[in-house]
């Protein structure tokens, strides 16, 4: 996660203190792949999730792009015993530290990792659908097809939730972002659609939680 502004800090430090499992998750992504560990989702935002879990009553969660496992583990540890996450993640190398982690944590009986591209995977789960809730948190030209899939496979009644939904602080340009580090044109009309999307009132409540990277939360009322 990233270093945190005053308010998020203390947000962190109140409401999200991290223990033992929580931090090692961190240590061991910053020493093995050290350009991602800013990417990870905030501790205040697992906590966050957690209260969304438990208003709503999920006991299945779809997560695409797990990195870690980190926001998994703080996802399943709000699920009744019962309950499920599935995570989906693209990259080999991530998805073993994630499986370790999975193995480490006292929710590994919630946790299913699934590897591969998350539009090749989300076909194979569909027959343990409908689903309480989907985050996702994976590559940001692919939200489209996500929300596609959670439209047809999320519950009425379910969340669908999207990470960087601020895109970076482009989000509102209206045109794509140019220049050096700015989001993919692709990226850009993926997340102004998502967020367009989402934001319709006769098939959501929903609104973009102003989270560092911005969080889309939209209960599915259809
Ligand atoms: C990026 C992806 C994320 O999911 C995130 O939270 C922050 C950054 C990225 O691709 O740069
Ligand atoms: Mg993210």
């Amino acid at each position: 996660m990233r270093t945190p502004s005053q308010a998020i800090g203390y947000i962190r430090r109140l409401f999200a203190p991290e223990d033992a499992l929580l931090r090692q998750m961190e240590e061991n992504l910053k020493a093995r792949f050290p350009a991602l560990y800013p990417i990870q989702i905030g501790a205040e935002e697992g906590k966050m999730l957690q209260l969304f879990i438990r208003l709503a009553g999920v006991k299945s969660i779809i997560e695409v792009g797990s990195l870690a496992g980190y926001s998994a583990v703080w996802m399943a540890r709000a699920l009744p015993e019962d309950g499920v996450l599935y995570a989906i993640n693209n990259d080999p190398a991530h998805a073993v530290l994630a499986r370790e982690h999975f193995a480490a944590s006292e929710v590994a009986h919630k946790l299913v990792m699934h590897e591969g591209n998350g539009m090749d995977v989300l076909p194979t789960l569909e027959a343990r659908g409908p689903f309480d809730m989907i985050f996702i948190d994976a590559d940001k030209p692919g939200y489209i097809g996500y929300l596609d899939w959670a439209e047809r496979h999320i519950r009425k009644g379910g969340l669908i939730i999207g990470d960087n939904t601020l895109l970076f602080g482009h989000i509102w340009d209206e045109a794509p972002p140019q220049g050096e580090g700015a989001p993919s044109r692709a990226a850009w009309q993926a997340m102004r659609e998502f967020n367009r999307r989402l934001a319709d009132p006769e098939r959501y409540l929903s609104t973009l939680i102003p989270t560092e990277e911005g969080m889309t939360v939209a209960l599915k009322i259809f």
